[in-house]
């Protein structure tokens, strides 16, 4: 798509380009899923086509569960762009980084704080049946006070433990390769899950040990 000259590339990920810009005199950020040319040009379209609106479902979807997500201004299924409001802050990823490097007691502490914050995140998120489908630090962007949780593409509608415990797990080995060493980060965002999701997270954490004892079968079996 040809964007106006104020907008500015600011990312280039896997599966989409992101630009930041002003769209109907507000700041937002663009999604545009570029064409895959390893993939069949039909396929291709389908699974830009399903990533589209599985996102702009997802957001919607999260939003109603009361945790932060951008509002989708726009969304354009012949260009694959969606329109999103800026969220003016940091991903988690980031944060995690440059807090984890300090040994100060208040920049531990902080870490705790938005390591909880994932964990209700997550909970609430579950406790809706709205499967995330790619968790990882950087999906999650704090602002203020706030966590939103970004990047839907992935997600899914179900009610089963499986399919719950699964989407903690692609976070937890996330985690173990993004954050090394971070065994009190996994226990705090364990905590906000329980918390948040009061009903059925017991039942999604042995599903979970479940998944994770297959994953280390697969590991060792090569
Ligand atoms: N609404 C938003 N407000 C601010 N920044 C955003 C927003 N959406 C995305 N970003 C930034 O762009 C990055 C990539 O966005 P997103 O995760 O949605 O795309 P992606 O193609 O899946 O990228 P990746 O392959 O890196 O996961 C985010 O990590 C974040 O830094
Ligand atoms: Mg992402």
């Amino acid at each position: 798509m040809d964007f106006p000259q104020d907008y500015k590339l600011l990312k280039q990920g896997a599966e989409a380009k992101i630009y930041k810009g002003t769209f109907l005199g507000r700041p937002v950020v663009v999604k545009e899923r570029f064409r895959k040319t390893y993939r069949h040009p039909d396929l291709d379209e389908t699974i830009s086509k399903e990533r589209l609106k599985a996102e702009a479902r997802g957001i919607l979807r999260c939003k109603a569960l009361g945790v932060p997500a951008p509002a989708v201004y726009y969304v354009d299924p012949d260009t694959k762009c969606m329109f999103l409001e800026e969220i003016d802050g940091s991903t988690l990823k980031d944060l995690f980084t440059s807090l984890l490097a300090s040994s100060s007691p208040d920049d531990l502490n902080q870490v705790k704080l938005l390591a909880l914050s994932i964990g209700e995140v997550v909970g609430k998120i579950h406790a809706g049946h709205l499967i995330h489908g790619d968790l990882t630090t950087s999906n999650f962007l704090r602002h203020g006070f706030k966590t939103y949780l970004i990047d839907f593409g992935l997600s899914s509608v179900s009610t089963l433990p499986e399919d719950k415990a699964v989407d903690l797990y692609v976070l937890e080995r996330a985690l173990v390769s993004t954050h090394p060493g971070c065994d009190d980060l996994w226990t705090q965002i364990l905590a906000g899950y329980s918390k948040s999701y009061t009903g059925g997270s017991k039942e999604v954490l042995n599903k979970f040990k479940e998944v994770q004892a297959r994953g280390r079968k697969r590991t060792m079996v090569g």
